[in-house]
């Protein structure tokens, strides 16, 4: 780690207009490499997915890119709890900061497949086919289940990868389950780039989901104005400070769900 990175604890809450809430702690390593970071597309995708939780509760989902992995925390820490099966994915150098943020939510995970975790921490560089092969048989074998969603937060952000990307998620789509369905948050930086040409290259299409107040209230995201909050470190004993973002970030972020098409999804 560089001599200019800080550690930071940050709380991220949820709440619905029922009255019912929870807290998420991530460990962000700042000015470090990508994937130790909060990215705004994080904060769109995890209140979706914990608003929606019934609809995720029993179900297996694979995150992608998962980094500090805050779809996979809320879901896998909400109320009533979840029985769905998570795998938690990313390079292999980003893992310890999975691990670290899932210890740091007090979550039980197995770093290898094993039946009888349900969550995994798991490598799975996009675009490898032998790796994307190895997870869903051994979802298959180990759960006897499939994947039926798989969550993805700012992972569209380097263009050399989108295509690595989304091999990754066409071969789970067509080889083990039509049905599943990539939902994934995308913070657009620049009007010149289109996923169109590659989601038809690989036999997929996509639509948005709209963005609703409903279940994402973003001013929860912004800093006070009196407030220390974005400085505060969080080394032992102190109450993390609650994670902010910036409202022109968190306006540039789009949610997709892509799938395959129609006529192949039997
Ligand atoms: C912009 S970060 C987003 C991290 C996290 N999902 C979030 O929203 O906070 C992109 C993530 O994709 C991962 N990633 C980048 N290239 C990848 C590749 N070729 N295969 C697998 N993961 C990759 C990075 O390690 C990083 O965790």
């Amino acid at each position: 780690m560089s001599s200019n990175s800080r550690i930071r604890c940050s709380r991220v809450e949820y709440h619905d207009q029922d009255g019912n809430g929870m807290t998420v702690l991530v460990e962000q390593v700042m000015n470090a490499s990508y994937g130790n970071y909060v990215w705004p597309s994080s904060l769109v995708l995890s209140n979706y997915v914990w608003h929606h939780r019934k609809r995720f509760s029993d179900k297996t989902l694979l995150e992608v890119g998962a980094g500090t992995c805050l779809s996979s925390l809320a879901l896998a820490k909400s109320q009533p709890p979840s029985h769905a099966h998570l795998i938690m994915s990313d390079l292999a150098p980003i893992l310890p900061v999975v691990k670290g943020c899932l210890s740091l939510n007090k979550m039980d995970w197995s770093d290898h497949p094993v039946a009888t975790s349900r969550h995994w921490v798991q490598e799975l560089p996009w675009g490898d086919l032998d790796a994307v092969s190895a997870v869903t048989r051994d979802v298959e074998q180990l759960w006897q289940t499939k994947i039926d969603f798989i969550l993805g937060s700012d992972t569209f952000y380097h263009p050399p990868d989108f295509e690595k990307l989304l091999m990754t998620i066409s071969i789970v789509i067509q080889r083990h389950n039509p049905q599943c369905r990539f939902i994934t948050a995308y913070q657009e930086r620049s009007s010149k780039r289109s996923l169109q040409y590659l989601l038809d290259k690989w036999s997929l299409c996509c639509k948005q989901i709209p963005i609703d107040d409903m279940w994402f209230d973003d001013s929860l995201f912004f800093p006070d104005d009196d407030s220390t909050d974005q400085d505060a470190p969080a080394d032992g004993g102190q109450i993390p400070s609650r994670l902010t973002t910036s409202y022109s970030s968190l306006s540039s972020v789009f949610l997709l769900e892509i799938s395959a098409k129609p006529d192949q999804r039997a």
